[in-house]
This record gives structure tokens, sequence and C-alpha cells, in this order.
């Protein structure tokens, strides 16, 4: 039994950094005015608002109008995806087999306004299939998504090959970014994207608080308008803390530039080891092995195995999930849950992982709160949580 609770869940959310949560508070408590008033604490407020866009905008080498700040990921992506698609014709959308619900829900909306929508296959690394792209680039197509890094299986796409395509035949280009930023921050310029879409509590930054960064002159319509805030793209009262918070969290990021590194950094010093020694140990496990790319391919975070018993049958991951919560490791089942009932998961589905094994998949992502002396018990314990469903 491990007493506290060693959390392998960084892909759900991550917990904040202590100076994360200091800025918010110290904010929160000395610069809580709105900062569209024009009193002397509105301005103070305006001015910590401005300072913060302004690094948050240093940060990913873009100006500080290339910035919406959202609630998260999920805002970002419907607002790039709708809001980009609301100033053209509807046509066709393209986005890839392994995205997140949130950008499938965006572009269902998009076929109710007349678009179509075409699925970019994946192999059985979950990589797209590159040799579809001159196909699935070409008209009707005006818009693509592209998770950058699959949360599920921590696939890493080639985004700044899709988006140099994308731009050289005038397609809008937004990439879910979501998984990758945690990991390095790169230059907006570097991934040739048009929008690009992230949440602050996926790198121990506040919850309810994330980025769309798009390029500067691409139009956009807003979803909800009022008071005509982030230059008019999302209206409401900006949240400073949060903000302040985001740009502390992006402060302790690792740089990543995609042009000559192809797989980020890593959150911390010695993540991308920890999770190679981690995942050699879970290999050893007789009836457990690797899904998705090599450790080459993937986030330097990630783990994503097919948990079997010893004779090679498939164990349920939510199983072992509950098995691990009980002694002590947190982590996640890929296998989506829908109104209480499993369902298999599409993105192992759309690697043409077999029926039986698609609720399997079981994920392990680390972060910089680890220390190696916890880590260490994992194997053992994962070892006893599969003995007991064998
Ligand atoms: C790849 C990806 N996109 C989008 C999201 C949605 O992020 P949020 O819940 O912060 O809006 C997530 C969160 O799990 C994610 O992993």
């Amino acid at each position: 039994m491990v007493e506290a609770e060693i959390y392998l869940d960084a892909a759900a959310t991550t917990p904040p950094r202590s100076e994360v949560i200091d800025v918010v508070v110290q904010v929160q408590q000395a610069v809580w005015a709105n900062p569209s008033s024009l009193h002397v604490a509105g301005l103070k407020a305006a001015e910590l608002l401005e300072r913060s866009r302004w690094k948050l905008a240093r940060r990913f080498v873009v100006s500080p109008e290339q910035l919406v700040v959202t609630s998260g990921a999920t805002e970002s992506v419907h607002l790039g995806l709708l809001g980009s698609a609301a100033a053209l014709q509807p046509s066709r959308i393209v986005v890839s087999a392994v995205e997140h619900p949130a950008v499938l829900a965006a572009s269902e909306q998009l076929k109710k306004q007349g678009w179509t929508i075409a699925v970019w296959p994946v192999d059985a690394t979950g990589h797209i299939r590159l040799e579809l792209m001159d196909q699935l680039l070409a008209p009707p197509t005006r818009l693509v998504s592209l998770i950058a890094a699959q949360s599920e299986v921590g696939t890493l796409q080639p985004v700044a090959c899709v988006g140099k395509a994308c731009r050289e035949r005038g397609i809008v280009f937004h990439s879910d970014a979501t998984q990758l930023i945690p990991q390095g921050c790169p230059q907006f310029n570097s991934l040739n994207v048009d929008l690009l879409s992230l949440s602050a509590h996926k790198f121990q930054g506040p919850r309810g608080i994330g980025l769309l960064i798009r390029r500067p002159t691409l139009a956009i319509q807003p979803l909800q308008s009022g008071g005509g805030q982030e230059f008019g793209l999302r209206s409401g009262t900006e949240p400073v803390a949060l903000i302040a918070g985001m740009v502390e969290a992006l402060s302790a990021l690792p740089t990543f530039c995609p042009e000559y590194q192809s797989v980020p950094p890593g959150s911390g010093p010695n993540v991308r080891q920890q999770r190679d020694r981690l995942l050699q140990s879970l290999l050893k496990i007789p009836g457990f092995r690797l899904v998705g790319p090599d450790v080459n391919n993937r986030l330097p975070n990630h783990i994503a195995v097919l948990a079997g018993t010893d004779r090679g049958y498939p164990i349920s991951a939510r199983s072992m999930v509950r098995e691990l919560a009980h002694r002590g490791v947190a982590c996640s089942s890929g296998s989506a849950c829908s109104s209480g009932k499993r369902i298999d998961s599409p993105i192992l589905s759309a690697m043409g992982v077999a029926k039986p094994w698609r609720q399997s998949g079981l994920r392990f992502t680390l972060g910089p709160w680890l220390d190696d002396v916890a880590l260490d018990l994992v194997p053992d314990v994962v070892n006893a949580a599969q003995r007991s469903l064998s």
C-alpha cells in the first residue's frame, strides 16, 4: 500500500505550483477591481492586465492583440473553429481521427451550418496518414483542425508540416496544443498555425483560464458579445488574477522549437527519464504492452499501455484505475465513459486496436511534482492490481 497518492494523471489536470497559487491569491486580494473602471483601483487592474498580456505575448513571440483569453481549451477550440468558420462560406472542415471531443463538438456545430466534415485517418501509432494530405486538403476544404499531441496515447503530430501545406492552399489551420504546451512552449510562428488553443491547468496553472492565439490578419467572429473585452472577441470582465497565474505557470515551462526538435523538452528536468524508467518496468509485466508511438515520438511525460492478464486476456482499464486508486496511484483509463456505460475508446478504434482491447487502455502521465522514490513503487503496485483482476 502506498501512503500518499502518487499523481500520474497530468494529462487530466496538474497540481498548481505554489508560486501560481501565491500570485493568484495576491492579485485577487490586492488587484481585484474591474480593469475597465476608470478609478485608481480599476486602473491598477488594467495596468496589471496589460503587463500580463505583454508577458504572455513575449512567451509565444506574438503581439498582444493576437491573444484572446478564454476559460480554457474547450472554449478556445470553439471560438477558433466556429469564429473563423463564420467568416467563410460553408465548405469542408478536416479533423483528425484522434481529436479531443471539444473539436468534434465544434465540427458537429459547423455541420448544422452547412459544412461537411472529413476525418483524417491515423496509423497504428496514432499519427495522421500524411500520404492522404493532398487528397484531404483539396477543395472544398477551407478549415483544418489537428491535435498537436494526443492526450490518450501521447502521439505528436506534424503540425508545422500540415500548417505549411494549409498556408500554401489558403486553408485556415487550427491546432489544439493543450497537451503539447505543458512539455514545451513553442514560438507561435514556428508551428505554421493560424489558431492555437491551450489551457493553463494542464501546465500547473489555474483552472478556468486559457488562450486562443491567432494569426494577426485572420478574421474571427465572436461567439459572445457584451462589453467588447479581448478585442471584441470575448466579452466579459477579465479574470486578472487567473491571467497573472497563467503568466506565472508559463514562466516555468521550457521552450520548444519544433523546427529542430521533434519531441518537446519535457516539463521537468527528470520527467523524461522517470517516464522511460517507469515504462521499462511496466513493460516487464506479462500481459502489458505499449500503445501509441515509441518513446522518441510521443509526449515526453506520457505512457499508454494496453493492460492484459499474464495469460493475454484484456483487463478493463477502468477496473485497473479503481484498483490502483485504492492502492494510492492516480492514473487514468483511456476509454471514454458515457452516461455510466462503458464504451470503446474512439482513439484506439481509429488506431486499429482490436475491439476486446479498446477498454484496456491505461494512461500514466507524469510531471515535475514526482520524486524517484515514490515512482519506483508504482510497478509493484500495478503488478498487484493486475494480479487482483486476473
Ligand atoms: C487535447 C485536449 N484538448 C482540449 C481539452 C479541453 O481542455 P479544458 O477542459 O481545459 O477546456 C483537453 C482536456 O482534457 C485536452 O486534453
